[in-house]
């Protein structure tokens, strides 16, 4: 799966979708959480910080988690002395970061993991009380969105409910859905949610 990341990287910020998406989701978190400088947020996938680098004026400090080596080199190269994201390779699937966050935000990384429930266990753990997280995903699709195909894609987008109910048995209240963006082409129209929940 890295794979598919790592050679991806050099190109990933090029051209309009991506960046497109990553436009809506930040103004669609920015608008609904009063994002402030106390605040430490996870972007967890964050590639190459496409995301992370909106929301790092608005607070104290971003972490951009990833298993993409290639994705962080990019997202390290954006760093400035005016404005910078902790790029850190970590698979919090498999053990703790040991921090605890505010936030915890993501954008088009959910469907890469292939057991949803164990990743927002592990959002959970990494919450501060009264913490948030605001994950956008695929609302559920016909396999058709990834264009150069399917391999490392575990999940053809989200049903909302299964998902509130899978949050509201994890702990999490709050849970809400908010349409960010919609990826247009011929082949279909493919929504795109920022669902948002508290600790
Ligand atoms: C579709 S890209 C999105 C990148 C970025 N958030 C954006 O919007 O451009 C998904 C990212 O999630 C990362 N990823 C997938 N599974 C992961 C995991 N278990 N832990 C951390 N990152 C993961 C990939 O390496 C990739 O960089």
């Amino acid at each position: 799966m890295s794979e598919r990341f790592n050679n991806a990287a050099a190109g990933w910020d090029k051209g309009d979708m991506r960046q497109n998406i990553a436009d809506a989701v930040f103004q669609t978190i920015a608008n609904r959480i009063a994002l402030n400088p106390s605040m430490k947020i996870m972007d967890f996938g964050a590639g190459t910080g496409l995301l992370s680098f909106k929301i790092a004026p608005m607070v104290g400090s971003v972490v951009g988690v990833d298993l993409s080596e290639k994705m962080l080199e990019q997202l390290e190269a954006k760093n400035s002395d005016e404005l910078s994201v902790e790029a850190l390779y970590h698979d919090i699937l498999a053990s703790s970061l040991g921090r605890e966050f505010n936030g915890i935000v993501s954008s088009m990384a959910l469907h890469h993991v292939a057991d949803t429930a164990h990743l927002f266990r592990e959002f959970y753990a990494h919450l501060k009380k009264g913490g948030f997280i605001a994950i956008a995903d695929l609302e559920e699709e016909d396999g058709s969105f990834h264009t150069h195909g399917n391999e490392g894609v575990h999940h053809f987008g989200f049903n909302r409910e299964a998902l509130r109910k899978l949050l509201e048995n994890i702990g999490f209240t709050s849970v809400r859905f908010h349409e960010a963006y919609r990826v247009v082409r011929e082949s279909g129209t493919y929504p795109i949610f920022v669902l948002m929940a508290n600790k």
